[in-house]
């Protein structure tokens, strides 16, 4: 897509401070940041409200998250005073779910679990995304096979939206290192063996070797692997 092209070429030789700074106000109240409060959601989090940065930041509160996630979530806005907007699955929409196949269909299928993943995140990310222009995440090339083959720009013709992925090209190293010097708070799982956190029923520790996502829905197939944010 030409657009997500020629903002990659204005921005390339930025940081990445300057360069949600350029964006900020080339596309005031459009750019927005989606934050599960991982390691890479809470250094971007970190940039944005460091710098008193327009940018909105926002997280899909599926109801099922760790109590970890809660408290890192609380702390951030302790430590930053600034607001984390919250987007909530249409009430309806789960009640009928659960009462219909308990709290944890998500294991008998993938086709349940991608029900569930719909509307718990797909569906308020849709009402987050809406009206918008940017949308940051934080992920990195090295979390999955799948996402090497993704830019850290591009045009999501699903959500018809530009994607920016500012840490694209960081490693592991390079954010924990990046937390540790600017002491920002971070999910104490990650010191548990959790390298990438989503849902409590849904993700578990990784052994020694394993993949970054190998803790994500261990139970299913490795391609069937992503909820559906994500889909390149
Ligand atoms: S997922 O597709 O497997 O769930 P992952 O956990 O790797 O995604 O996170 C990648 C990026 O997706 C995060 O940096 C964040 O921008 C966004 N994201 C994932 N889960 C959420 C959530 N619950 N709320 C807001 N953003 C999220
Ligand atoms: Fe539901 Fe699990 Fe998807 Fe969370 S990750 S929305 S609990 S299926």
């Amino acid at each position: 897509m030409d657009l997500a092209d020629n903002i990659y070429k204005e921005i390339r030789e930025l940081d990445i401070e300057k360069a949600l700074e350029v964006l900020a106000y080339k596309f005031p109240g459009k750019v927005i940041f989606s934050s599960s409060f991982g390691w890479e959601d809470q250094v971007l989090t970190h940039m944005i409200f460091a710098n008193d940065l327009p940018i909105k930041i926002f997280t899909l509160e599926t109801g099922r998250l760790f109590p970890e996630t809660y408290y890192v979530w609380n702390r951030t806005l302790e430590i930053y005073g600034k607001h984390i907007h919250a987007y909530y699955p249409d009430t309806q929409a789960v009640e009928n779910m659960v009462s219909k196949k308990g709290p944890n269909s998500f294991y008998e299928s993938v086709e349940n679990r991608k029900e569930c993943c719909g509307i718990r995140k797909i569906e308020p990310l849709k009402r987050a995304l809406a009206g918008n222009e940017i949308w940051i995440t934080g992920i990195r090339a090295e979390q999955s096979a799948n996402r090497e083959n993704m830019h850290g720009i591009e045009w999501d013709a699903q959500n018809q939206i530009i994607k920016f992925h500012p840490l694209f090209d960081w490693t592991l190293d390079q954010v924990k290192a990046y937390i540790k010097e600017k002491n920002i708070p971070y999910n104490p799982l990650h010191d548990k063996g959790f390298p990438s956190i989503g849902c409590a029923p849904c993700t578990r520790a990784v052994r020694e070797g394993e993949d970054f996502r190998a803790g994500r829905w261990w139970w299913e197939d490795q391609n069937k692997k992503e909820c559906g944010l994500h889909t390149s």
